[in-house]
């Protein structure tokens, strides 16, 4: 059967669509079925930065510290802004990086997926691979984190709530509010 690719706005062509929000939100998987829809590439962060490295995010954490992390996260979000637009999952700290913000604002549309602290719970659980969610009970950090970031993550151009619904729903969501939005510089 063949593909239906939708057609996206005039302005949006060049720009990047980048997604963002905290772990369990669905970046890298919602991010997969958006960019197929739209027929865009797809990048997610934290694999072409275990690419860059050699090694996976929880080797890094372990090895070099969160620090180390960070930079390296930096450098590998600047070279993907600076080639072909595509559709990008970042790394849930990324986008509280005020230079990194600033970048992806600057090159792309941002889309916070907004997800409350029992969803994001759920999803996060029984995984492993998620350095910052090891160190306690994934409930509390959680919590904290959303204190500490969904201020910050409001600053997306545009924001969908994640609830517990299949995967394409939610996507379908995010292409509708794309198609539909008007963006601030027209
Ligand atoms: C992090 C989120 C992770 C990964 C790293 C740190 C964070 O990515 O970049 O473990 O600070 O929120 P996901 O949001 O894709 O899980």
């Amino acid at each position: 059967m063949k593909k239906e690719i939708i057609n996206f706005p005039h302005w949006l062509q060049g720009k990047f669509i980048i997604l963002v929000g905290l772990m369990g939100a669905g970046k890298t998987k919602l991010g997969r079925i958006v960019s197929s829809t739209l027929d865009l590439p797809f990048i997610d962060t934290d694999s072409e930065i275990e690419k860059a490295a050699g090694y996976t995010i929880q080797e890094i954490f372990d090895e070099y510290g969160e620090k180390y992390f960070r930079e390296g996260e930096g450098r590998v979000i600047n070279r993907i802004l600076s080639e072909k637009p595509a559709v990008v999952a970042t790394g849930g700290g990324s986008y509280m990086n005020a230079e990194i913000r600033n970048e992806m604002n600057k090159n792309g549309i941002v889309i916070w997926l907004r997800a409350d602290l029992d969803l994001l719970v759920k999803r996060t659980q029984n995984r492993t691979g998620r350095p910052l969610l090891n160190t306690g009970d994934t409930k509390t950090i959680l919590s904290q984190l959303i204190e500490e970031r969904y201020p910050v993550y409001a600053g997306a151009e545009l924001i969908v709530d994640v609830k517990d619904e299949p995967a394409a729903k939610t996507a379908n969501r995010i292409i509708e509010l794309l198609i539909n939005h008007k963006p601030k510089e027209i």
